[in-house]
């Protein structure tokens, strides 16, 4: 039988994916028959009550669950309950010891969607009532710690109550098909792999862009920015699986081995170099989609003097024979166009065209590897146009998700929660790999504090600041919405 308790359990994070995936998960057959939800946070509720939120959070964000059926939706609210829990009163951690007693538990795991500042008191409370003894496991969400420092005194505490195989950091990007789809791209296809290096790769492009703003978490965010909640975890990340080289097989420690290697081979900026090879912007009003927003400033929760950034676009490198001089430039931020997370492979260019000059210069093969909104790769070739003379164009080889396959979707959250209850910890990231990222991270955000004057401003529903197009452009690089083709 599997307890799944979620600290944390009446916030937002909790509301809309959390719960949904649960739910998910249990109208598909995919949990124990005597699963049991407990939420756990500071109010006072009842089970009664706390049903009554899960069952608004069920309606607001997972309606559309396939095979959802009014008696399910019932059966599932039959498994859940609450225990009221104050991370400093330890006489709550002995009432929810009762209820995993009497309810024989033998897994148990302990979902923290907390702030960070407590996930320490909570998992010493749950160490000393024996609870995290056996099978217990402890998934921690992001952001672990705001720098290489902090993270390390996280770690070195919860190392100190937990095996490094009780803790399930998690990154809900590694959890998205398409990124474990990368992993099968690479490494189960022949045709790649002598391709993919320096030698045919121009440069790498990652960009994650959002349209929605800080929504209702303005206080967190601002205290956050880009950097930490999006490039530390889920851009790095996903780095790392477009980098490593191939493990030696698919087990979660081989894998993150080579991922760690990656990261750790990241070329660490100098303070000038973070002026060169950064951008760094915050949204102003604009409109997207065509609809008007109000600037980040004025957001609720935000200082109007804020200088926190909402945009960030690097031109990483990494030291490595495979990689050396092949930029990854990585993209992320509120507020723009459109929203989007693609993985864009540029090849380099052919030596010489045959073609003459007619038809202009060529844009080189690419592979656009598109995680949201569709899940597709696409290989990008050129081919001539039907009819009298050569005409070059573009034309994509498209795998398609949603046409080639009938499989039910699942939700990353879904996924990596059903991971942590079976003890699969391949999508959840080591310690090692936090701290590689940290101290990349770091040298970047010692260097915009001592540079105030290097955030820029940019409208919402555009594609950031102009900067970011320069970093690219100085090198006759273009971010794929840029390129005309001529
Ligand atoms: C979260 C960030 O980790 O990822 C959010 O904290 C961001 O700020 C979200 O909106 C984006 O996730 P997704 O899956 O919608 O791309």
């Amino acid at each position: 039988m599997t307890t799944f308790v979620l600290f944390g359990g009446t916030g937002d994070l909790a509301k809309r994916k959390i719960i949904p995936a649960l739910y998910s998960a249990f109208v598909n057959g995919r949990l124990d028959q005597d699963f049991k939800f407990i939420g756990a946070a500071r109010e006072k509720l009842t089970d009664e009550e706390f049903r009554v939120r899960v069952a608004t959070a069920i309606e607001s964000y997972a309606s559309d669950v396939d095979g959802a059926t009014e008696e399910k939706r019932a059966a599932f609210l039959a498994t859940t309950h609450y225990s009221k829990i104050d991370a400093r009163i330890p006489e709550d951690f002995a009432a929810l010891k009762g209820s995993l007693q009497t309810s024989e538990t033998n897994a148990t795991l302990f979902y923290l969607a907390t702030g960070p500042d407590i996930f320490i008191p909570v998992v010493e409370q749950l160490s000393k009532h024996g609870l995290v003894e056996g099978n217990a496991r402890v998934v921690v969400e992001k952001p672990l710690g705001r720098d290489a420092q902090s993270a390390k005194e996280i770690n070195q505490s919860l190392r100190s109550y937990l095996n490094e195989n009780q803790i399930y950091r998690i990154d809900h990007y590694l959890g998205k098909e398409m990124v474990q789809n990368l992993l099968a791209l690479r490494f189960a296809n022949s045709f790649l792999e002598p391709l993919w290096n320096r030698k045919w790769i121009q440069d790498v492009q990652i960009s994650i862009s959002e349209q929605v703003g800080v929504e209702s978490r303005g206080d967190f965010y601002d205290h956050t920015g880009a950097l930490r909640d999006m490039v530390q975890n889920h851009l790095l990340q996903l780095v790392s699986i477009v980098a490593m080289e191939p493990p030696v097989n698919a087990n979660p420690d081989a894998i993150r081995d080579e991922k760690v290697k990656v990261l750790r081979a990241l070329h660490k900026f100098t303070p000038d170099e973070v002026s060169k090879k950064t951008v760094r912007g915050q949204y102003r009003a604009g409109a997207v989609d065509g609809k008007p927003v109000i600037a980040y400033q004025n957001e609720p929760g935000v200082p109007p003097s804020s200088r926190t950034e909402t945009f960030v676009a690097i031109r990483a490198e990494i030291d490595n024979w495979r990689w050396a001089g092949v930029p990854f430039y990585l993209r992320t931020g509120k507020r723009m166009a459109s929203r989007s997370a693609e993985i864009t492979i540029n090849f380099k260019p052919i030596p010489y065209s045959i073609f003459g000059k007619s038809q202009g210069p060529l844009r080189s093969n690419r592979l656009v590897i598109s995680l949201q909104p569709e899940e597709s790769v696409q290989l990008y070739m050129k081919a001539k146009e039907p009819g009298e003379g050569i005409r070059l164009s573009d034309v994509a080889l498209n795998l398609d998700f949603a046409e080639v396959s009938n499989s039910r979707r699942v939700e990353s959250y879904e996924r990596l929660l059903l991971d942590a209850m079976h003890g699969d910890l391949t999508l959840f990231v080591r310690d090692d790999e936090l701290s590689a990222a940290w101290a990349w991270i770091d040298p970047i955000m010692s260097a915009w504090q001592n540079d105030s004057e290097g955030l820029k401003s940019y409208i919402s529903g555009s594609w950031g600041p102009s900067a970011a197009s320069y970093l690219l452009a100085q090198h006759g690089a273009a971010w794929g919405e840029e390129f005309v083709e001529s």
